[in-house]
């Protein structure tokens, strides 16, 4: 007899500009996934009870990313991992750079490795789940909440995560349009001048120490980036201009969210409404609607609980 269970996982946003497939932050808002199981059900016969973003999107099937996460883990484990009821209150909008595609991953994964004996540690989810996404730096900070560096060798996943000054606040702006992360990886470059490449190096060194010494002033640099940011610019109309009302706003530093199209801010918390008001401005100076979050940043990453106790 299967018990039920209820998991929060936050979203997040990866590559930090300079970060690219690297670098991520788990950020303070959630996605909850409540799971009824059947004994009687197959996994990809499970109801799916949708509430909040993407009811029209998701779809109980192979390519439900939530199931597909399960149906790994009961491999991994060699159990079957039965269907049943799956409750979505989904949060996270899909498909704009604030990481709905690890939540779902991730989720599933928790799911599974509960249902199935907790046999697995929070790096095997991440292994499992990087290797379905096809780079760590979502599902990282989204197992484990706060800053994390993630990087995979020889199919060993590794993390190291470093907790945000909680006086910063992520302002993200989210335009009215999806763009999928194949398209956006699409545009980059196979090979990268030296001089981009040593760019990347002292911008993600100032990064890191931003973070770590607790130095906003370094985010303006930290946040450049010359591997993916201006090859993904003209995929979002109106970033550039966002971009540079969020610097006139006063933001620390300003950057793509992962593959876009949102783009993430940080500011102080007094700034915060100014710099998100000034993205949405400046989004609508292309004629594309936005609105915008301001986020606090989640120390936890995602957790799972029994329902009804
Ligand atoms: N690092 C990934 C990218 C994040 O920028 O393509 C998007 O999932």
């Amino acid at each position: 007899m299967y018990k039920n269970y209820r998991v929060h996982v936050p979203a997040t946003t990866a590559n930090i500009g300079s970060g690219f497939d690297t670098l991520g932050i788990a950020l303070g808002l959630y996605n909850e996934i409540e799971f009824y199981p059947d004994e009687n059900c197959d996994l990809y016969d499970t109801e799916l009870v949708i509430k909040g973003e993407g009811i029209s999107e998701i779809f109980s099937n192979k390519e439900n990313l939530i199931l597909q996460a399960m149906d790994r883990v009961g491999k991994e484990v060699n159990q079957t991992i039965p269907g049943g009821v799956m409750k979505l209150l989904n949060r996270i909008p899909l498909a704009r750079g604030l990481g709905s595609s690890s939540a779902a991953l991730v989720s599933g994964a928790m799911l599974a490795n509960q249902l199935t004996g907790n046999h697995l540690k929070k790096i095997d989810i991440l292994r499992i789940t990087a290797e379905i996404e096809g780079h760590p730096d979502n599902v990282a900070p989204a197992i484990m909440g706060g800053f994390c560096i993630s990087l995979m060798d020889d199919n060993q996943a590794h993390i190291e995560k470093i907790d945000i000054s909680s006086s910063w606040k992520a302002v993200v702006a989210i335009p009215d349009f999806e763009l999928a992360t194949e398209k956006a990886r699409n545009v980059l470059p196979n090979q990268y001048e030296r001089k981009d490449v040593i760019f990347n190096f002292s911008r993600i060194s100032c990064l890191i120490a931003a973070i770590t010494v607790g130095k906003p002033e370094l985010l303006r640099y930290g946040m450049d980036d010359k591997i993916h940011v201006p090859y993904r610019i003209p995929l979002i109309p109106g970033a550039k201009e966002a971009m540079n009302n969020a610097i006139t706003a006063k933001c620390y530093g300003v950057t793509i969210s992962g593959s876009g199209p949102t783009l993430v801010a940080f500011s102080s918390k007094n700034e915060a409404d100014d710099v998100g008001n000034a993205m949405v401005i400046g989004f609508s100076q292309s004629g594309v609607k936005a609105k915008y979050l301001v986020l606090d940043f989640d120390s936890n990453g995602a957790t799972i609980e029994e329902i009804g106790g």
